[in-house]
């Protein structure tokens, strides 16, 4: 069938293999705006790798929401994945997140996503550096307790941004990890706003910063390190550069952005020249064809037409819109999330990608 138009609701989502419902067990305050939300394992059980995401996808005000939110649980620890959520300004789902997720509640998410991860091994002997920066702690969060467990041979180094001390976020998780592992787990805390009495390092992460850490733990670059940078985007562009500048090699540092700032003005700028383009998706064994218009992305034609194509934060970010190019071009305003095999591979973002030639055809998987 060439053209074939459907709307999924809700209870239709349940039957699809991408998603699933999980039941909420116990929601734990982590500071006065951070709440970890653990869930029953689902039969079969959620298997994840430490450092995805899943996309919650929720109902406010009668519009579908989806976000991404990283399990800040290891699958190999902690019998209950869990995601930890920091309430945003203003901001929608966090906000609806923290406010009415309870024990017993029952939501809808995509299954765990995103290529932020490691490979562990146990005959490992790794030197890990981690820069975390507000709820960018999640995922890392995951990954420290992954190695620490699977991998006895190797050192995990940890420096963590925050506004103050009240402010971090598992806090007394890390201390006890670091205690249980000697050696093995070191944690420098540094906050940007600290109150009186603070002793740590206190300012925004600048180059100093980072060589100072990178001098106490690694010296100098070596091909057994390892570098996880995740947090506010200034905080990540300082660590990546300083790191660079470091001598260590860009394809040691693996990176995730929560949120990237746009430039307003060019949002949902046409592209010049461009016309309604018909493009053909592959999703889930069906062609679906339908046109694009010039302000639209691809991943909207899509959802305007009805299709279930799957998405999560609609900015580049977390690959969930993944397609393969078949044929024809395509324009990303963002592509981040693609690493650049991927890229090379011909992958694009659906939700960042409009089309620049007739007969785009794209297989999603
Ligand atoms: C792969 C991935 C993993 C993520 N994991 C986590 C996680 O583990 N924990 C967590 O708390 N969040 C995480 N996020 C961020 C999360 O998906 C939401 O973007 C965040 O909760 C804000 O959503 P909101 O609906 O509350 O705000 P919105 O209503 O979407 O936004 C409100 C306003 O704030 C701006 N904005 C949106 N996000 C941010 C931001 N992060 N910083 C500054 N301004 C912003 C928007 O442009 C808008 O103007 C992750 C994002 C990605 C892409
Ligand atoms: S929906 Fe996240 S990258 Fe497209």
């Amino acid at each position: 069938m060439l053209f074939k138009l459907f709307k999924k609701k809700k209870d239709d989502l349940e039957k699809d293999d991408h998603y699933l419902t999980l039941r909420i067990r116990e929601t734990v305050q982590e500071t006065s705006d951070t709440v970890t939300i653990y869930f029953d394992q689902p039969d079969p059980i959620m298997d994840y790798l430490p450092g995805q995401f899943l996309t919650i996808i929720v109902e406010i005000n009668g519009k579908q929401e989806r976000r991404a939110y990283s399990l800040s649980t290891s699958p190999f620890v902690d019998p209950f994945p869990g995601i930890t959520v920091k309430r945003l300004e203003g901001g929608l789902v966090s906000n609806f997140i923290n406010d009415t997720f309870v024990p017993g509640k029952r939501v809808t998410v995509m299954k765990p996503l995103g290529n932020f991860t490691a490979d562990y091994h146990s005959h490992n002997k790794r030197k890990y550096g981690m820069f975390a920066g507000g709820s960018g702690i999640t995922p890392i969060m995951g990954i420290i307790k992954s190695i620490l467990i699977n991998e006895p041979k190797s050192e995990v180094n940890l420096l963590y941004c925050s506004r103050s001390q009240d402010m971090i976020i598992f806090e007394k998780t890390l201390k006890e990890l670091a205690d249980k592992y000697p050696g093995r787990l070191n944690v420098t805390h540094n906050l940007t706003q600290p109150k009186a009495g603070w002793e740590g390092a206190s300012g925004r992460l600048n180059h100093e910063k980072v060589s100072e850490f990178f001098a106490n733990y690694f010296n100098h670059f070596a091909e057994n390190q390892r570098f996880f940078v995740c947090g506010p985007e200034g905080m990540m562009e300082t660590a990546q550069e300083s790191l660079g500048r470091l001598d260590v090699k860009k394809e040691f540092i693996h990176s995730e952005s929560f949120y990237l700032e746009k430039d307003e003005n060019q949002e949902d700028d046409p592209i010049e020249g461009v016309i309604n383009r018909p493009v053909k998706i592959l999703l889930e064994g069906e062609e679906y064809s339908f046109d694009v218009g010039p302000s639209k992305t691809i991943l909207e034609a899509g959802l305007d037409e009805g299709l279930n194509m799957p998405y999560s934060c609609q900015s580049g970010l977390c690959t969930a819109c993944r397609g393969k190019l078949l044929s024809g071009t395509v324009e990303m305003e963002e592509d981040a999330g693609l690493s650049d095999n991927e890229i090379k591979a011909g992958y694009i973002l659906c939700c960042s990608a409009k089309p620049t030639s007739a007969e785009v055809k794209i297989q999603i998987d």
